[in-house]
């Protein structure tokens, strides 16, 4: 079969690099795709949000299975178009994705499910946002979110009154989201380890993939700013066989059960977002996509066809494919990020030493941002590259990931070094 992978980060290359080993794949493309993908597939240049265009392109080739990376096209409906146009795709339709596109939307539905989730209320007024938080008894925190989709930046968690009045300010008052701030969520702050857990789901049918903890902060010791994560590793020592048991029953079930009610089916890549507290897993977030960079940490071990699993979610029959089988070992991704990530960063510095890192064992590097100009590969984004390692232990996989790390530089090249350490603590 033809692929086509939507996206251009490194969760994409992930993908690209998986559904070629593929044996019933005969040849992937990638829109945009980056420097990574085209040495391994046909990237196509065509934004992930050109629906009519990818659609036209996939017609020709006769592709038949587009799997959408990113949520953005899925929040427009890429998915519905595809389907319109006869055309065979993994991930939720636009109505599903508004799980992730409505904080508001996903909310109420959880409540409507009973799934364990944060108290919130919803807010498009500031003065009375101010007020429910003065109502609140002193010391209760909260996070501010905005409704819409603020690419990861749209969540503040405070520590005080004061924090949560400023964020209510900037979103609703200085509209620093745009539109997508206009409506928050005020929630109640909660308290645990984070870790995540994908599920494939083709409407009915849950198959949970394995976990995963990402690295949300910027710098070791999990401190500094908020970015699009820095690292991960799988499985995690936090979710045991029993709690992923807890999340398919009470979150997962639940969730999936009362979307189909909505006239909502779910089928693609469900992420739960999950904070571990002490009355058990509740959910922080859901994402409709496969989450970026746990998808290279995970795919990395796993040993089953994908493409042939996506297929079969697209088509709603993943009861009939055999269990997933993964490889036991652990795996870890840590990502290189350009010099003032998550803030402003400059682009196009030559990046050296890829060779010696791809003769690392048992390590795959995967791109991101990078950008291939002339016999050169430059940085191009936040996230540039996620340099993925396997091992018997989570130790070695580390080495051998942080090992390639050290072959490669650009100007400005920084990366976390406690990427999988968490794992230790527990
Ligand atoms: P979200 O995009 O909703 O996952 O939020 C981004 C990050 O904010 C999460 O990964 C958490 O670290 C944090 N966060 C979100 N909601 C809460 C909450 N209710 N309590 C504590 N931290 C939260
Ligand atoms: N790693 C977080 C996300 O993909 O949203």
């Amino acid at each position: 079969m033809k692929v086509l992978v939507i996206g251009s980060g490194g969760r994409e290359h992930a993908l690209v690099w998986k559904l070629k080993q593929s044996p019933s794949v005969t040849q992937v493309f990638c829109a945009p795709g980056n420097a990574g993908t085209s040495l391994e597939c046909t990237n196509v240049e065509i934004q992930a949000t050109d629906i009519p265009r990818l659609i036209k392109f996939a017609q020709k080739e006769k592709i038949d299975l587009t799997v959408v990376g990113p949520e953005v096209p899925l929040v427009l409906g890429i998915a519905d178009e595809f389907q319109k146009a006869g055309l065979r795709v993994f991930g939720p339709s636009k109505v599903a994705a508004e799980l992730e596109g409505s904080k508001k939307f996903a909310k109420e539905m959880m409540r409507k499910a009973n799934v364990p989730t944060a108290d919130f209320r919803v807010f498009t007024n500031s003065a009375e946002a101010m007020s429910y938080i003065e109502e609140r008894e002193a010391g209760d925190r909260f996070v501010i979110k905005a409704d819409g989709l603020a690419a990861g930046k749209g969540v503040t968690v405070c520590s005080n009154n004061e924090e949560a009045r400023e964020a209510i300010k900037r979103m609703l008052l200085q509209r620093e989201f745009g539109e997508a701030g206009l409506r928050i969520v005020v929630e109640d702050r909660l308290e645990g380890e984070e870790a995540s857990l994908l599920a494939f789901v083709d409407g009915n049918t849950i198959v949970p993939l394995e976990a995963a903890q990402d690295h949300k902060a910027a710098f070791d010791g999990d401190l500094g700013p908020n970015t699009g994560g820095m690292g991960a590793y799988s499985p995690t020592p936090i979710i045991t066989d029993e709690i992923v048991d807890t999340v398919v029953e009470k979150i997962l079930i639940p969730i999936v059960h009362e979307m189909n009610k909505e006239g909502r089916p779910f089928r693609g890549c469900l992420y739960a977002g999950l904070m571990l507290t002490s009355q058990g897993p509740k959910v922080l977030e859901f994402n409709v996509r496969l989450g970026d960079p746990e998808t290279q940490a995970v795919l990395m071990r796993l040993k089953s066809d994908l493409a042939l699993t996506m297929f079969a979610v697209a088509d709603g029959k993943l009861d009939q494919i055999e269990p997933l089988d993964w490889d036991p070992r652990p795996s870890l991704c840590v990502v290189m990020a350009s010099g003032g990530y998550p803030g402003d960063y400059e682009k196009g510095h030559p990046i050296r030493g890829l060779e010696e890192a791809a003769l690392v064992p048992e390590t795959k590097v995967f791109h991101a941002g990078t950008r291939q100009i002339g016999d050169q590969i430059v940085n191009d984004g936040g996230r540039v590259l996620g340099v993925t390692a396997i091992g018997d232990t989570i130790s070695e996989a580390k080495l051998r990931a942080y090992q390639a790390v050290k072959c490669i530089r650009w100007d400005g090249a920084w990366c976390r070094k406690d990427i999988s350490d968490k794992a230790n603590r527990y």
